[in-house]
């Protein structure tokens, strides 16, 4: 019988010592009236919990493990690499070599970065931007979440969403002014605001597929737009891949919808499960960073030979499997169309929407395309197909401003089961008006 007993106790113990009981805010299970269950270990498609319950995982640590959990081959060399020492702190050559192996993924990035977290990527890459343009403003758009760097806390999406404070407090204004905000998706709005302030403009960042207000798709144009207005006004492009990039095509979105950004930030399944990150793009943008230009970034574990490790691996083991991303979306796929027969047995009207292995539900009947339609979604209805899915063993995320991934771990039978989960989950969910 499902129960998260133990997790509760775990829970009431780590609040007296974390803020929220987490390191990171989401994780406490926000709004859903349960403890989150406390993890003991996982392996494949399948994660358990301190109480004993094994679930299917969707969540994949928020992205990373796009092969599944504890990879024989990921873990063998993480061991291997650590037996020699677990930093250094000076150059090593795997570095060159994930480096090397980035630009093949990704033909735009011509010089890269590695830093510890997507967070350092966004805020980094941006720096740059502001370094070579010499210019302050940077425009974002509502929802999409980059990290937790200052001038990004603006209309921002994820945890920030979930909690009802996209605008952080400890955010100076001055900070907050720099920062331009149009909805996503909004081609006319855009223009505009370039029109009108394009000039003082260093950097356009967005998620090219947006994944932290759910999984929302770019509208056609959107992103050529994008391209056209910063390319007239000489502002730098910036492609936040940190969730989407190795997972909604082989080359990324940038490759999926043909865009070329001049900086790209990859984090996540780059650091195959330990924490590596990176920005790099234009070969001219890059040159501004320090050492060789003025622009000042550095960090005591970047480039740390566990993390390059991981993700060298995680990468290689991609690049070896034959039409791996295709199979990836057919799993996908199938997965959400028993999501949506379940739904429509069940007289449910509900948004899926998919870019490669990257997808999630929207209980609402209109068309999701930006922030406010995905913020007027039902959250009760999210929330009863939420806890029903986790009670039979489905573990997806928490909040309906996040996004789910599958991993080429899952088998046909993971699927099979959480299709059936879902038709239970939908009867619960109709049941709410
Ligand atoms: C698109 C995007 N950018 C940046 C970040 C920040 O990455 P990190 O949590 O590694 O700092 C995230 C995190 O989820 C993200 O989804």
């Amino acid at each position: 019988m499902f129960n998260l007993k133990e997790s509760q106790k775990a829970f009431d113990e780590a609040k007296k010592y974390m803020p929220g009981g987490v390191n990171s805010p989401v994780r406490s299970y926000p709004h859903m009236n349960c403890p989150p269950p406390f993890i003991a270990s996982a392996k494949g498609a399948h994660i358990i919990d301190i109480d004993g319950n094994e679930y299917v995982d969707y969540i994949g640590s928020w992205g990373p493990m796009i092969l599944g959990h504890a990879h024989p081959k990921v873990i063998g060399a993480i061991q291997k690499a650590a037996e020699k020492s677990t930093s250094y702190g000076a150059p090593t050559c795997i570095e060159t070599e994930l480096a090397k192996l980035v630009t093949e993924f990704y033909p735009t990035i011509e010089k890269i970065r590695l830093v510890s977290s997507g967070t350092e990527a966004t805020m980094s890459a941006l720096r740059a931007a502001r370094g070579y343009t010499g210019r302050d403003k940077i425009l974002k758009f509502n929802g999409c979440y980059h990290g937790h760097g200052d001038s990004l806390l603006v209309k921002a999406g994820s945890g920030a969403a979930t909690f009802g404070s996209p605008d952080s407090a400890g955010v100076t204004k001055g900070t907050a002014q720099d920062t331009v905000v149009v909805p996503y998706n909004d081609i006319e709005t855009f223009k505009q605001t370039m029109n009108d302030i394009g000039d003082t403009i260093a950097a356009v960042i967005v998620e090219p597929v947006a994944g932290n207000m759910g999984c929302v798709l770019p509208k056609d144009g959107f992103l050529e737009t994008l391209r056209e207005e910063t390319k007239k006004h000489g502002t730098v492009l910036i492609f936040d891949e940190v969730m989407c990039g190795f997972r909604t095509s082989r080359y990324g979105a940038q490759g999926k919808y043909h865009i070329k950004p001049d900086l790209t930030c990859l984090g996540k399944i780059i650091g195959g499960g330990l924490p590596a990150a990176a920005y790099g793009g234009r070969r001219e943008i890059m040159n501004c960073i320090a050492p060789e230009g003025s622009v000042y970034q550095a960090g005591t574990l970047s480039g740390n030979p566990l993390a390059v490790t991981a993700g060298l691996m995680t990468l290689k083991e991609i690049q070896s499997i034959p039409d791996f991303y295709e199979k990836l979306e057919e799993k996908t796929k199938k997965l959400l169309t028993g999501w949506k027969n379940a739904a429509d047995k069940a007289g449910v009207p509900v948004q899926i929407h998919q870019s490669g292995s990257m997808f999630g539900i929207f209980f609402n009947e209109n068309p999701v395309e930006n922030y406010d339609d995905s913020a007027a979604s039902s959250w009760e209805q999210f929330k009863t197909w939420f806890l029903s899915m986790l009670e039979q063993g489905i573990y997806l995320a928490p909040s309906p401003f996040e996004t789910l991934f599958m991993a080429y771990a899952h088998s046909e039978e993971d699927i099979e089961r959480t299709i059936q989960a879902a038709e239970k989950a939908m009867k619960k969910v109709a049941e709410i008006k």
